[in-house]
Protein backbone atom coordinates (compact mmCIF):
# COMPACT_ATOMS: atom_id res chain seq x y z
CA UNK A 1 0.00 0.00 0.00
CA UNK A 2 1.61 3.25 -1.32
CA UNK A 3 2.00 6.17 1.65
CA UNK A 4 -1.00 8.33 0.48
CA UNK A 5 -4.06 5.49 0.57
CA UNK A 6 -2.02 4.47 4.15
CA UNK A 7 -2.86 7.89 5.26
CA UNK A 8 -5.99 7.63 3.95
CA UNK A 9 -6.91 4.96 5.54
CA UNK A 10 -5.61 6.00 9.07
CA UNK A 11 -7.75 9.66 8.93
CA UNK A 12 -10.42 7.92 7.72
CA UNK A 13 -10.62 5.76 10.58
CA UNK A 14 -13.16 2.68 10.67
CA UNK A 15 -15.45 2.69 13.05
CA UNK A 16 -13.40 1.95 15.77
CA UNK A 17 -12.05 -0.78 14.35
CA UNK A 18 -9.08 0.55 13.15
CA UNK A 19 -7.56 1.58 16.47
CA UNK A 20 -8.41 -1.95 17.80
CA UNK A 21 -6.70 -3.43 14.67
CA UNK A 22 -4.03 -1.19 15.54
CA UNK A 23 -3.67 -2.24 18.90
CA UNK A 24 -4.05 -5.63 18.10
CA UNK A 25 -1.03 -5.83 15.43
CA UNK A 26 -3.67 -6.67 12.49
CA UNK A 27 -2.85 -3.38 11.05
CA UNK A 28 -0.61 -5.08 8.47
CA UNK A 29 -3.40 -7.43 7.77
CA UNK A 30 -6.09 -4.91 7.09
CA UNK A 31 -4.02 -2.71 5.18
CA UNK A 32 -3.03 -5.49 2.70
CA UNK A 33 -6.63 -5.81 2.63
CA UNK A 34 -6.84 -2.35 0.17
CA UNK A 35 -6.82 -2.64 -3.49
CA UNK A 36 -3.45 -1.13 -4.69
CA UNK A 37 -4.94 -0.81 -8.45
CA UNK A 38 -8.92 -0.17 -8.35
CA UNK A 39 -10.33 -1.47 -10.66
CA UNK A 40 -13.99 -1.28 -12.09
CA UNK A 41 -14.00 -5.06 -14.16
CA UNK A 42 -14.45 -8.02 -11.90
CA UNK A 43 -11.53 -10.70 -11.12
CA UNK A 44 -13.49 -13.28 -13.02
CA UNK A 45 -13.06 -11.18 -16.00
CA UNK A 46 -9.43 -10.80 -15.60
CA UNK A 47 -8.77 -7.91 -13.48
CA UNK A 48 -6.70 -7.80 -10.92
CA UNK A 49 -8.23 -9.97 -7.40
CA UNK A 50 -9.00 -7.04 -5.09
CA UNK A 51 -7.86 -9.31 -1.81
CA UNK A 52 -5.59 -12.10 -1.51
CA UNK A 53 -5.53 -14.91 0.78
CA UNK A 54 -3.26 -12.58 3.22
CA UNK A 55 -5.53 -9.44 2.90
CA UNK A 56 -8.13 -11.17 6.44
CA UNK A 57 -7.59 -11.48 9.80
CA UNK A 58 -5.93 -14.87 10.30
CA UNK A 59 -8.54 -17.63 11.62
CA UNK A 60 -8.43 -18.46 14.77
CA UNK A 61 -6.39 -15.69 15.83
CA UNK A 62 -3.70 -16.49 18.32
CA UNK A 63 -1.25 -13.92 19.59
CA UNK A 64 2.74 -15.49 20.06
CA UNK A 65 3.39 -14.70 23.43
CA UNK A 66 0.51 -12.94 25.30
CA UNK A 67 -2.09 -16.04 24.18
CA UNK A 68 0.43 -18.70 25.67
CA UNK A 69 0.96 -17.79 28.55
CA UNK A 70 -1.73 -19.92 30.18
CA UNK A 71 -1.54 -22.54 27.64
CA UNK A 72 2.04 -22.89 28.44
CA UNK A 73 1.44 -23.01 32.00
CA UNK A 74 -1.24 -25.51 32.12
CA UNK A 75 0.69 -28.20 29.55
CA UNK A 76 3.92 -27.61 31.99
CA UNK A 77 2.02 -28.50 34.95
CA UNK A 78 0.79 -31.72 33.86
CA UNK A 79 -2.81 -31.14 35.22
CA UNK A 80 -4.68 -31.79 31.91
CA UNK A 81 -7.93 -33.20 32.68
CA UNK A 82 -10.76 -30.65 34.43
CA UNK A 83 -9.56 -28.54 37.26
CA UNK A 84 -9.13 -24.96 37.93
CA UNK A 85 -8.83 -23.04 34.56
CA UNK A 86 -11.96 -24.78 33.20
CA UNK A 87 -13.64 -23.55 36.20
CA UNK A 88 -12.56 -20.25 35.68
CA UNK A 89 -13.45 -20.33 32.02
CA UNK A 90 -16.92 -21.15 33.05
CA UNK A 91 -17.12 -18.65 35.89
CA UNK A 92 -15.95 -15.88 33.16
CA UNK A 93 -18.28 -17.61 30.35
CA UNK A 94 -21.48 -16.92 32.48
CA UNK A 95 -20.58 -13.41 33.23
CA UNK A 96 -20.58 -12.71 29.79
CA UNK A 97 -23.33 -14.14 28.82
CA UNK A 98 -25.29 -13.01 32.16
CA UNK A 99 -26.31 -16.46 33.31
CA UNK A 100 -25.64 -17.77 36.64
CA UNK A 101 -23.81 -20.60 35.87
CA UNK A 102 -21.95 -22.49 32.47
CA UNK A 103 -20.83 -25.64 32.93
CA UNK A 104 -18.27 -26.91 29.34
CA UNK A 105 -18.30 -29.95 27.90
CA UNK A 106 -16.35 -31.34 24.73
CA UNK A 107 -18.28 -29.57 21.66
CA UNK A 108 -21.65 -27.46 20.83
CA UNK A 109 -23.29 -31.14 19.64
CA UNK A 110 -22.61 -32.59 22.96
CA UNK A 111 -23.80 -29.04 24.97
CA UNK A 112 -26.84 -29.27 22.99
CA UNK A 113 -27.38 -33.31 23.86
CA UNK A 114 -26.69 -33.09 26.95
CA UNK A 115 -28.67 -30.48 27.89
CA UNK A 116 -31.92 -31.32 26.02
CA UNK A 117 -31.48 -34.60 28.15
CA UNK A 118 -31.38 -32.73 31.40
CA UNK A 119 -34.39 -30.97 30.35
CA UNK A 120 -36.40 -33.93 29.65
CA UNK A 121 -36.31 -34.95 26.58
CA UNK A 122 -37.40 -38.13 25.05
CA UNK A 123 -38.24 -40.72 22.68
CA UNK A 124 -41.81 -40.20 21.80
CA UNK A 125 -41.51 -36.32 22.10
CA UNK A 126 -41.61 -33.79 19.46
CA UNK A 127 -38.85 -30.65 18.97
CA UNK A 128 -39.94 -27.91 17.26
CA UNK A 129 -36.76 -26.05 15.30
CA UNK A 130 -35.66 -24.35 12.27
CA UNK A 131 -34.75 -26.07 8.85
CA UNK A 132 -31.88 -23.23 8.58
CA UNK A 133 -29.42 -24.74 10.66
CA UNK A 134 -26.50 -26.48 11.08
CA UNK A 135 -26.86 -30.31 11.23
CA UNK A 136 -25.87 -30.63 14.68
CA UNK A 137 -29.32 -28.95 16.02
CA UNK A 138 -31.06 -31.83 14.74
CA UNK A 139 -28.66 -34.77 15.28
CA UNK A 140 -28.45 -33.67 19.19
CA UNK A 141 -32.57 -33.97 19.09
CA UNK A 142 -32.41 -37.73 17.45
CA UNK A 143 -29.62 -38.29 20.17
CA UNK A 144 -32.18 -37.95 22.25
CA UNK A 145 -34.29 -40.14 20.40
CA UNK A 146 -37.63 -37.33 19.97
CA UNK A 147 -38.36 -36.23 16.32
CA UNK A 148 -37.75 -33.09 14.90
CA UNK A 149 -40.21 -30.59 13.86
CA UNK A 150 -39.75 -27.95 11.28
CA UNK A 151 -41.06 -24.26 11.74
CA UNK A 152 -40.75 -22.36 8.50
CA UNK A 153 -38.25 -19.28 8.66
CA UNK A 154 -38.72 -15.69 8.17
CA UNK A 155 -36.87 -15.37 4.46
CA UNK A 156 -36.10 -11.50 6.03
CA UNK A 157 -34.23 -12.29 9.22
CA UNK A 158 -33.17 -16.35 8.43
CA UNK A 159 -34.40 -17.07 11.99
CA UNK A 160 -37.34 -19.64 12.88
CA UNK A 161 -40.91 -18.27 12.43
CA UNK A 162 -42.90 -17.49 15.33
CA UNK A 163 -46.26 -18.34 13.65
CA UNK A 164 -44.81 -21.16 11.96
CA UNK A 165 -43.37 -22.56 15.50
CA UNK A 166 -46.82 -22.18 16.68
CA UNK A 167 -48.75 -23.73 14.00
CA UNK A 168 -46.45 -26.95 13.91
CA UNK A 169 -47.56 -27.73 17.93
CA UNK A 170 -49.09 -30.93 19.01
CA UNK A 171 -49.68 -32.64 22.19
CA UNK A 172 -46.12 -34.43 22.18
CA UNK A 173 -44.37 -31.12 21.28
CA UNK A 174 -42.27 -30.62 24.24
CA UNK A 175 -39.54 -28.49 23.43
CA UNK A 176 -38.73 -25.19 21.02
CA UNK A 177 -35.04 -25.57 19.87
CA UNK A 178 -34.79 -22.02 18.88
CA UNK A 179 -31.68 -21.57 17.09
CA UNK A 180 -30.00 -17.85 16.68
CA UNK A 181 -28.47 -18.85 13.15
CA UNK A 182 -25.57 -16.51 11.37
CA UNK A 183 -25.48 -15.65 15.73
CA UNK A 184 -28.61 -13.37 15.06
CA UNK A 185 -31.16 -13.46 17.85
CA UNK A 186 -34.44 -15.25 16.80
CA UNK A 187 -37.61 -13.09 17.36
CA UNK A 188 -37.52 -13.91 21.40
CA UNK A 189 -40.22 -12.28 22.94
CA UNK A 190 -42.67 -13.93 20.21
CA UNK A 191 -41.01 -17.26 20.46
CA UNK A 192 -41.31 -16.97 24.75
CA UNK A 193 -44.73 -16.06 24.42
CA UNK A 194 -46.04 -18.92 22.43
CA UNK A 195 -43.78 -21.07 24.86
CA UNK A 196 -45.05 -19.50 28.03
CA UNK A 197 -49.06 -20.31 26.57
CA UNK A 198 -48.47 -23.24 25.74
CA UNK A 199 -46.00 -24.51 28.37
CA UNK A 200 -43.23 -25.81 26.43
CA UNK A 201 -39.34 -25.67 27.50
CA UNK A 202 -37.10 -23.21 25.32
CA UNK A 203 -33.60 -24.10 24.90
CA UNK A 204 -31.31 -21.78 22.64
CA UNK A 205 -29.13 -23.46 20.18
CA UNK A 206 -26.58 -19.95 20.53
CA UNK A 207 -23.58 -22.03 18.82
CA UNK A 208 -23.17 -18.77 16.75
CA UNK A 209 -24.11 -16.47 18.97
CA UNK A 210 -21.58 -15.18 20.94
CA UNK A 211 -22.35 -11.87 23.21
CA UNK A 212 -25.30 -11.21 20.60
CA UNK A 213 -27.65 -9.15 22.02
CA UNK A 214 -31.41 -8.92 22.22
CA UNK A 215 -33.17 -6.05 24.72
CA UNK A 216 -30.59 -5.43 26.51
CA UNK A 217 -30.24 -9.75 26.89
CA UNK A 218 -27.50 -11.38 26.18
CA UNK A 219 -28.53 -14.38 23.73
CA UNK A 220 -28.47 -17.83 25.55
CA UNK A 221 -29.46 -16.44 28.88
CA UNK A 222 -33.27 -15.87 27.71
CA UNK A 223 -34.83 -18.81 27.20
CA UNK A 224 -34.74 -21.88 29.88
CA UNK A 225 -30.90 -22.86 28.74
CA UNK A 226 -28.58 -21.82 25.91
CA UNK A 227 -25.81 -23.98 24.05
CA UNK A 228 -22.57 -22.19 22.94
CA UNK A 229 -19.87 -24.22 19.97
CA UNK A 230 -16.17 -22.82 20.60
CA UNK A 231 -15.20 -25.00 17.50
CA UNK A 232 -12.35 -23.79 15.36
CA UNK A 233 -14.60 -21.34 12.94
CA UNK A 234 -16.85 -19.76 15.79
CA UNK A 235 -16.73 -16.38 17.23
CA UNK A 236 -14.50 -17.61 20.06
CA UNK A 237 -12.58 -20.68 19.03
CA UNK A 238 -11.06 -22.91 20.86
CA UNK A 239 -10.83 -26.01 17.96
CA UNK A 240 -13.33 -27.73 19.98
CA UNK A 241 -15.47 -27.02 22.64
CA UNK A 242 -18.90 -26.29 23.91
CA UNK A 243 -20.62 -25.08 27.36
CA UNK A 244 -24.98 -24.54 28.25
CA UNK A 245 -25.68 -21.63 30.41
CA UNK A 246 -28.72 -21.49 32.84
CA UNK A 247 -29.83 -19.61 35.57
CA UNK A 248 -31.06 -22.71 37.05
CA UNK A 249 -28.87 -24.38 39.46
CA UNK A 250 -30.55 -27.61 39.91
CA UNK A 251 -30.43 -28.12 35.93
CA UNK A 252 -27.10 -27.38 35.67
CA UNK A 253 -25.82 -29.61 38.56
CA UNK A 254 -27.79 -32.67 36.47
CA UNK A 255 -26.24 -31.65 33.21
CA UNK A 256 -23.17 -31.66 35.31
CA UNK A 257 -23.32 -35.39 36.25
CA UNK A 258 -24.61 -36.03 32.57
CA UNK A 259 -20.85 -34.89 31.81
CA UNK A 260 -18.96 -37.30 34.15
CA UNK A 261 -20.26 -40.30 34.26
CA UNK A 262 -23.07 -39.46 36.53
CA UNK A 263 -20.69 -38.48 39.55
CA UNK A 264 -22.62 -35.75 41.32
CA UNK A 265 -21.72 -31.48 40.83
CA UNK A 266 -18.50 -30.55 43.40
CA UNK A 267 -17.26 -34.16 43.41
CA UNK A 268 -14.03 -34.81 42.12
CA UNK A 269 -14.06 -35.04 38.15
CA UNK A 270 -11.00 -37.79 39.09
CA UNK A 271 -12.76 -40.04 41.31
CA UNK A 272 -11.95 -43.61 40.06
CA UNK A 273 -14.60 -44.94 42.80
CA UNK A 274 -17.26 -42.33 43.35
CA UNK A 275 -20.99 -42.82 43.78
CA UNK A 276 -22.56 -42.48 40.57
CA UNK A 277 -26.58 -41.84 40.62
CA UNK A 278 -27.92 -41.94 36.80
CA UNK A 279 -26.53 -43.59 33.53
CA UNK A 280 -24.15 -40.76 31.62
CA UNK A 281 -21.46 -40.32 29.17
CA UNK A 282 -18.32 -38.42 29.95
CA UNK A 283 -18.05 -35.05 27.60
CA UNK A 284 -15.40 -33.07 29.83
CA UNK A 285 -13.56 -30.07 28.40
CA UNK A 286 -9.50 -30.16 29.13
CA UNK A 287 -7.58 -27.66 31.37
CA UNK A 288 -5.81 -26.60 28.28
CA UNK A 289 -8.82 -25.92 26.02
CA UNK A 290 -9.83 -23.67 28.92
CA UNK A 291 -6.27 -21.95 28.41
CA UNK A 292 -6.81 -21.12 24.84
CA UNK A 293 -10.43 -20.56 25.75
CA UNK A 294 -9.85 -17.82 28.13
CA UNK A 295 -7.42 -16.01 25.98
CA UNK A 296 -9.85 -16.05 23.17
CA UNK A 297 -12.45 -14.42 25.97
CA UNK A 298 -10.31 -11.34 26.15
CA UNK A 299 -10.42 -9.89 22.52
CA UNK A 300 -14.04 -11.11 22.05
CA UNK A 301 -16.50 -8.31 23.05
CA UNK A 302 -14.02 -5.76 21.13
CA UNK A 303 -14.48 -8.04 18.25
CA UNK A 304 -17.87 -8.45 18.60
CA UNK A 305 -18.66 -4.74 17.94
CA UNK A 306 -16.57 -4.40 15.20
CA UNK A 307 -18.18 -7.01 13.59
CA UNK A 308 -21.67 -5.56 14.27
CA UNK A 309 -21.09 -1.82 12.97
CA UNK A 310 -18.84 -3.50 10.00
CA UNK A 311 -22.08 -5.43 9.40
CA UNK A 312 -24.71 -2.87 9.49
CA UNK A 313 -22.56 -0.71 7.51
CA UNK A 314 -21.90 -3.29 4.54
CA UNK A 315 -25.88 -3.75 4.74
CA UNK A 316 -26.57 -0.29 4.37
CA UNK A 317 -24.17 0.06 1.29
CA UNK A 318 -25.81 -3.41 -0.17
CA UNK A 319 -29.68 -2.28 0.04
CA UNK A 320 -29.03 0.11 -2.76
CA UNK A 321 -28.05 -2.87 -5.28
CA UNK A 322 -31.07 -4.34 -7.20
CA UNK A 323 -30.95 -8.01 -6.43
CA UNK A 324 -29.13 -8.09 -3.01
CA UNK A 325 -30.79 -8.26 0.48
CA UNK A 326 -29.26 -7.55 3.35
CA UNK A 327 -29.91 -9.88 5.93
CA UNK A 328 -32.52 -8.19 8.62
CA UNK A 329 -32.46 -8.21 12.30
CA UNK A 330 -35.28 -7.21 14.46
CA UNK A 331 -36.31 -4.33 16.14
CA UNK A 332 -35.40 -5.76 19.79
CA UNK A 333 -31.59 -6.44 18.45
CA UNK A 334 -28.82 -4.86 20.34
CA UNK A 335 -25.84 -6.83 18.71
CA UNK A 336 -25.42 -9.42 16.25
CA UNK A 337 -22.98 -11.51 16.96
CA UNK A 338 -22.36 -12.28 13.29
CA UNK A 339 -20.92 -15.45 13.49
CA UNK A 340 -21.78 -15.38 9.19
CA UNK A 341 -22.85 -11.94 7.31
CA UNK A 342 -25.44 -12.96 4.70
CA UNK A 343 -27.93 -11.69 1.77
CA UNK A 344 -30.56 -13.00 -0.44
CA UNK A 345 -28.95 -13.21 -4.43
CA UNK A 346 -31.77 -12.56 -6.92
CA UNK A 347 -30.23 -13.62 -10.74
CA UNK A 348 -33.24 -11.54 -11.92
CA UNK A 349 -30.94 -8.05 -11.17
CA UNK A 350 -27.58 -9.52 -12.97
CA UNK A 351 -29.22 -10.78 -16.37
CA UNK A 352 -29.95 -14.14 -14.72
CA UNK A 353 -26.07 -14.59 -13.82
CA UNK A 354 -26.25 -18.30 -11.59
CA UNK A 355 -25.85 -17.79 -8.08
CA UNK A 356 -23.42 -20.25 -7.96
CA UNK A 357 -20.86 -18.23 -10.75
CA UNK A 358 -21.81 -15.29 -9.25
CA UNK A 359 -20.17 -16.79 -5.83
CA UNK A 360 -17.34 -17.84 -7.92
CA UNK A 361 -16.95 -14.28 -9.48
CA UNK A 362 -16.42 -12.79 -5.75
CA UNK A 363 -14.32 -15.20 -4.84
CA UNK A 364 -12.33 -14.24 -7.77
CA UNK A 365 -12.19 -11.01 -6.13
CA UNK A 366 -10.93 -12.79 -3.15
CA UNK A 367 -13.70 -12.92 -0.66
CA UNK A 368 -14.45 -16.01 1.24
CA UNK A 369 -18.05 -16.40 0.67
CA UNK A 370 -20.93 -19.44 -0.08
CA UNK A 371 -24.14 -20.48 -0.52
CA UNK A 372 -24.73 -21.63 3.19
CA UNK A 373 -26.70 -24.27 4.21
CA UNK A 374 -28.51 -27.43 2.34
CA UNK A 375 -31.82 -28.35 2.91
CA UNK A 376 -31.71 -30.89 5.54
CA UNK A 377 -34.83 -32.71 6.73
CA UNK A 378 -34.76 -34.56 2.93
CA UNK A 379 -31.34 -36.05 4.10
CA UNK A 380 -30.71 -39.79 4.76
CA UNK A 381 -29.69 -39.52 8.43
CA UNK A 382 -33.15 -38.49 8.66
CA UNK A 383 -34.34 -41.91 7.27
CA UNK A 384 -32.09 -43.77 9.20
CA UNK A 385 -33.25 -42.20 12.50
CA UNK A 386 -36.94 -42.72 11.78
CA UNK A 387 -35.96 -46.89 10.58
CA UNK A 388 -34.34 -47.30 14.00
CA UNK A 389 -36.26 -49.43 16.36
CA UNK A 390 -36.49 -46.84 19.03
CA UNK A 391 -38.35 -44.84 16.60
CA UNK A 392 -40.77 -47.81 15.18
CA UNK A 393 -41.00 -48.75 19.08
CA UNK A 394 -42.15 -44.81 20.22
CA UNK A 395 -44.06 -43.11 16.69
CA UNK A 396 -46.81 -44.68 14.48
CA UNK A 397 -46.10 -45.71 11.26
CA UNK A 398 -47.49 -42.32 9.80
CA UNK A 399 -45.10 -40.61 12.02
CA UNK A 400 -41.78 -42.71 11.10
CA UNK A 401 -42.69 -43.02 6.86
CA UNK A 402 -40.04 -40.92 5.55
CA UNK A 403 -41.84 -39.94 2.42
CA UNK A 404 -44.80 -38.70 4.74
CA UNK A 405 -42.17 -36.89 7.12
CA UNK A 406 -40.35 -35.16 4.02
CA UNK A 407 -44.09 -33.94 2.95
CA UNK A 408 -45.10 -32.65 6.68
CA UNK A 409 -41.80 -31.18 7.33
CA UNK A 410 -41.85 -29.07 3.81
CA UNK A 411 -40.76 -25.51 4.57
CA UNK A 412 -41.30 -23.31 1.22
CA UNK A 413 -39.50 -20.27 2.60
CA UNK A 414 -36.46 -22.18 3.77
CA UNK A 415 -36.01 -24.20 0.79
CA UNK A 416 -36.58 -20.98 -1.26
CA UNK A 417 -33.52 -19.51 1.31
CA UNK A 418 -30.95 -22.56 0.80
CA UNK A 419 -31.51 -21.39 -3.26
CA UNK A 420 -30.81 -17.77 -2.97
CA UNK A 421 -28.04 -17.07 0.44
CA UNK A 422 -24.97 -15.81 -0.10
CA UNK A 423 -22.38 -15.84 3.32
CA UNK A 424 -19.52 -14.41 4.10
CA UNK A 425 -17.28 -15.47 6.73
CA UNK A 426 -17.03 -13.58 10.03
CA UNK A 427 -13.42 -12.62 10.06
CA UNK A 428 -14.07 -10.33 7.11
CA UNK A 429 -16.03 -8.68 8.91
CA UNK A 430 -12.78 -7.69 11.15
CA UNK A 431 -11.63 -5.98 8.19
CA UNK A 432 -11.88 -2.29 7.56
CA UNK A 433 -14.60 0.38 6.51
CA UNK A 434 -12.87 0.27 2.99
CA UNK A 435 -13.10 -3.52 3.05
CA UNK A 436 -16.54 -3.29 3.42
CA UNK A 437 -16.79 -0.55 0.69
CA UNK A 438 -14.81 -3.37 -1.20
CA UNK A 439 -17.74 -5.89 -1.13
CA UNK A 440 -19.99 -3.47 -1.75
CA UNK A 441 -17.22 -2.36 -5.02
CA UNK A 442 -17.09 -5.49 -6.28
CA UNK A 443 -20.74 -6.68 -6.41
CA UNK A 444 -21.39 -3.71 -7.97
CA UNK A 445 -18.78 -4.47 -10.46
CA UNK A 446 -19.68 -7.85 -11.43
CA UNK A 447 -23.32 -6.77 -11.80
CA UNK A 448 -22.26 -4.08 -14.10
CA UNK A 449 -20.85 -6.72 -16.20
CA UNK A 450 -23.01 -9.81 -15.36
CA UNK A 451 -23.63 -10.81 -18.95
CA UNK A 452 -19.85 -11.24 -20.01
CA UNK A 453 -19.35 -13.47 -16.87
C1 LIG B 1 -26.13 -23.75 14.95
C2 LIG B 1 -25.14 -24.75 15.45
N1 LIG B 1 -25.55 -25.67 16.32
C3 LIG B 1 -24.69 -26.58 16.82
C4 LIG B 1 -23.37 -26.61 16.44
C5 LIG B 1 -22.50 -27.69 16.97
O1 LIG B 1 -21.34 -27.26 17.58
P1 LIG B 1 -20.01 -28.11 17.51
O2 LIG B 1 -19.48 -28.05 16.12
O3 LIG B 1 -19.12 -27.45 18.52
O4 LIG B 1 -20.35 -29.51 17.92
C6 LIG B 1 -22.90 -25.65 15.55
C7 LIG B 1 -21.49 -25.53 15.17
O5 LIG B 1 -20.85 -26.09 14.42
C8 LIG B 1 -23.81 -24.71 15.01
O6 LIG B 1 -23.41 -23.82 14.11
Amino acid sequence: MGHTSRRKFIQQGSLGAAGYLLASGMMRQAAAAIPSVPSSMPAILGAAPRWHAGSWVKWPMWKQGEDERLLLDSVRSGVWSRAKLVDQFEAKWAEAVGAKRCLTVVNGTNALITALNRLGIDAGDEVITTPYTFIASVQAILANNAMPVFADVDPATYQMDPASVERKITPRTKAILVVHILGLPADMDAIMAIANKHKLIVLEDACQAHLAEYGGKRIGSIGKAGCFSFQNSKNLPIGEGGAIVSNDDAFIDSCFAAHNLGFAYGTSTGAVAGDSFMKASKVRLTEYQAAIGLAQLERLNAQTDTRHQNAVYLSSMLKDIPGVKPIRLYDKVNRGAWHLYSFRYDPTAFRNLPRARFIEALRKEGLNCSGGYKVMHTQEFMRDALQSRVYKAFYNKQETDFAKYKERNACPQNEALCNSAVWITQNTLLGSRQDMEGIAESIRNIQRHADKI
